[in-house]
């Protein structure tokens, strides 16, 4: 039976979006076809002990900067999920794990990246923001070492846009509650990072139907003022937000990054269809949903 179930290698499985595959995976009838691979740098760490108590989830020892080290440990692996935090070492790290993946005869390769203005812009919009600019350069690296793997290993990209985990009760959720608010009537495009997870977890159970494309994912559009009214509904009070000058400073101080990614969002922004989107996928959460779900977190503090 274990000799027919295909292993998944899953970075990020301590952080959101792979931590929410892999419940996604493991919430599935079909959870008995995966062996799942967590990689992370800390096997210690509660998150990781949580992981590998389930079944069929195995806790791998890694780092991104080596992946070739984990697939040393791993092989055979028959699908990759990819994510990377944002740092210098972004594009270093997810074009490694391409390498890595190719040469090591994987099958299906799933990249977490970002949306760049909806599907049509993002294939050719870097955009002036590092870590977006990152994702673009990964995403077609992905697609050219994959078309020119010995195994023709299909690729699905995921790009979705901002997340609703954002909004935190310490301050850096309070810091992008202000800046969000800063930007006044410009809608923000919001996603829940247990629907990237689900998504993915759909890729890796139906690679045929996922083969070779690239999904911009999105759940809600809205401004703050408007979620503002939900937020008081479900909590009880406003959101907590950092004063105007902290989140002013941040923006200039952080302008290679954060400052620039929320210049973005006002210039440019992201291009996802929310209609289409819930369409495909029925349930995707909206603000409301997401904050009827997640209330508790500042109703306890
Ligand atoms: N926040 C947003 O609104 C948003 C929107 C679109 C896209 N994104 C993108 O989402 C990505 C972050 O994903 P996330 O929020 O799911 O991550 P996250 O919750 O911050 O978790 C980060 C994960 O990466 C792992 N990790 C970090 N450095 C590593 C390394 N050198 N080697 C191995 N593992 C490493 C950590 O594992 P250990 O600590 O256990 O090793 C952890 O599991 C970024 O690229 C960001 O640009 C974010």
């Amino acid at each position: 039976m274990s000799a027919q179930r295909k292993t998944v290698l899953v970075t990020g499985a301590t952080g959101k979006q792979g931590g929410a595959l892999i419940q996604s995976l493991l919430s599935s009838p079909d959870t008995a076809g995966f062996n799942i691979i967590a990689v992370t740098r800390d096997v210690a760490s509660s998150r990781a002990l949580k992981l590998g108590a389930n079944f069929n989830v195995s806790v791998v020892d890694g780092d991104l900067a080596q992946p070739e080290a984990i697939f040393q440990k791993v092989s055979p692996v028959w699908g990759v999920y990819s994510v990377q935090v944002n740092s210098d070492a972004e594009e270093q790290q997810g074009m490694a794990i391409v390498d890595a993946a190719v040469a090591h005869g994987v099958r299906h390769f799933v990249y977490s990246s970002g949306d760049r203005g909806g599907p049509e812009k993002s294939p050719i919009n870097p955009t002036k923001v590092k870590n977006f600019a990152a994702k673009y350069r990964i995403e077609n690296y992905l697609m050219e070492r994959a078309a020119a793997s010995p195994q023709k290993m299909t690729y699905t990209i995921l790009r979705p846009v901002t997340f609703f985990e954002n909004l935190t009760t310490d301050i850096h959720g309070k810091g992008f509650a202000r800046m969000w608010e800063q930007m006044g009537d410009k809608k923000l495009q919001f996603v829940s990072t247990r629907d990237i997870g689900r998504i993915a977890a759909y890729s890796f159970m139906h690679p045929h139907d996922y083969r070779n494309v690239a999904l911009t994912l999105v759940g809600d559009e809205l401004t703050q003022t408007e979620a503002e009214v939900m937020f008081k509904a479900a909590v009880g009070s406003p959101m907590p937000m950092a004063p105007c000058p902290v989140a002013s400073t941040v923006k200039f101080l952080l302008k290679g990054t954060v400052g620039d990614m929320f210049r973005w969002f006002e210039s440019e922004g992201y291009g996802g269809d929310v209609a289409a989107c819930r369409q495909l996928y029925p349930g995707m959460k909206d603000f409301k949903a997401w904050i009827e779900e997640n209330k508790g977190q500042w109703l306890s503090t």
